[in-house]
């Protein structure tokens, strides 16, 4: 049964890709997950999860999921987000229902924006963050609104999908966006980068700092610093969605423009906020525009006078905000503040070391082979040849461990991915990480994986 599953896993994720490709000219993304039961439609157009023998609803072995302080007991969620959060986050959420443009709430939000600058380690006035309800894609949509017009050029550094889907969201702005491509777990080199900035003059270049489809790490520093000898007027925008709170990020020392990020990963508070960090570069060239942002929701005239007034504790107004998921991100924050972020940055890295070295103990490869190129918050990993996600992902079910399944389209069905950022690296009452590797270990063997 594992084997009929795995190969329509395979034809059925190829297929789907390629009819999207076809038909839209945009990837439908269908990567297989352990709680989501996996239509596997065949010829005939009957589902093979519908062939089998009805399942027991609940497949979670009842001493496997870990208890959690006091969350309910639950499989640890390890996919590179949302991630596991903090009692004291969750709890946080369920703050009585108060006035969003009342005194208590701006305050709490003013604090928000104060704690976000001290989280992307920037002191200049002039840079200004954004919160607003949305998710990290929302932070695309801002960034191709308010900072590039019409007819402009985007250079798009690629390292696996989310880089595609950030140059659609720029085409969708009628944005021109070229993408500079390097292999599968590999990143575009610098002198290519050079190579791209100076045959054309792009008004803005985006880099994914950890891309999640494939857990590849980009060097930001570096490639801020060629940016600004090579081509000085081009943005510097770091999709930092799968990073900032877990890999290091100076937005002053390294002159970025934007680092964009969520609140779902390595921030630790649930999914629903776009958060950003803006430059007072940015914001020059975002009033410098000609033409109106090319969004209504997203756009910064909007935005940017009620971020100011909240940070000075003033009540303002555009659109409704959600004041318990600020609460959360007030909590989140301040627990990551309340130790230095070099710590944090640290425990992060050691918890990847940890993996990654258990990873190549168990004879298995990462999709980013180079060191250098290995993102911290989470490791993307190729599974032995013939084992596809449907085979091993269940079976980390029944464990308590939750991993995602591939993303990047063309090897989907050849790896699986592991989150490791926050309290599952943080906390050290947790037993999070040394599960999931023992885990893993044990799963692969039951499918007949001999180191
Ligand atoms: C690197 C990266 N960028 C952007 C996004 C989009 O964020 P969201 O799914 O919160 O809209 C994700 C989501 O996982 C991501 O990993």
């Amino acid at each position: 049964m594992q084997d009929i599953l795995r190969k329509e896993y395979s034809r059925v994720t190829e297929a789907r890709w390629q009819c999207c490709d076809r038909r839209h000219g945009r990837e439908l993304n269908t990567p297989f997950s352990t709680e989501r039961s996996a239509q596997l439609e065949d010829d005939e157009g009957k589902s093979a999860a519908s062939k089998q023998k009805p399942q027991p609803t609940k497949s979670i072995a009842p001493d496997a999921p870990q208890k959690m302080s006091s969350q309910p007991p639950h499989p640890a969620l390890l996919i590179p987000g949302p991630i596991e959060f903090d009692d004291a986050v969750l709890q946080a959420m369920s703050h009585y229902s108060e006035s969003h443009v009342g005194q208590p709430f701006v305050n709490t939000f003013g604090e928000v924006l104060s704690n976000l600058r001290k989280l992307f380690q920037t002191t200049d006035p002039a840079s200004q963050p954004f919160v607003i309800s949305g998710s990290g894609t929302l932070g695309w949509d801002q960034v191709a609104a308010n900072l590039v017009e019409p007819g402009d050029e985007a250079l798009v550094l690629h390292t696996g999908y989310f880089a595609d889907s950030f140059a659609d969201c720029f085409e969708t702005y009628g944005v021109k966006a070229t993408q500079l491509k390097a292999e599968i777990g590999d990143r575009p080199q610098l002198d290519e980068v050079e190579k791209a900035l100076t045959e054309k003059q792009y008004k803005i270049l985006t880099v994914t700092h950890v891309d999640t489809s494939t857990g590849v790490l980009s060097e930001i520093k570096a490639l801020s610093e060629l940016v600004h000898s090579v081509s000085p007027g081009t943005l510097v925008v770091v999709d930092g969605v799968c990073s900032v709170g877990g890999e290091e990020i100076r937005f002053d020392d390294w002159k970025l423009d934007v680092v964009l990020t969520a609140s779902q990963k390595a921030i630790g508070c649930p999914a629903g906020l776009s958060i950003l960090m803006v430059s007072g570069r940015a914001i020059e060239r975002f009033q410098a525009r000609k033409t109106r942002p090319t969004s209504y929701f997203g756009s910064w005239k909007n935005w940017l006078p009620i971020m100011q007034n909240y940070e000075a504790k003033k009540a303002s107004y555009f659109a409704t905000p959600s004041p318990q998921l600020i609460h959360a991100l007030d909590t989140s924050l301040k627990q990551i503040l309340s130790r230095t972020l070099d710590q944090r940055f640290a425990e992060h890295r050691e918890a990847s070391r940890r993996i990654k070295k258990a990873i190549a103990d168990l004879g298995l490869k990462q999709l980013a082979t180079k060191p250098e190129n290995q993102a911290n918050t989470m490791t993307a990993i190729y599974l032995p040849e013939g084992i596809t996600p449907p085979d091993v992902l269940p079976s980390l079910m029944k464990k308590g461990i939750i991993f995602a399944g591939g993303l990047h389209k063309q090897i989907a069905s050849r790896y699986i991915r592991f989150g490791h950022m926050g309290v599952s690296v943080t906390d050290s009452n947790r037993t999070d990480i040394t599960k999931a590797i023992a885990s893993l270990k044990e799963s692969l063997v039951e499918v007949g994986y001999k180191a």
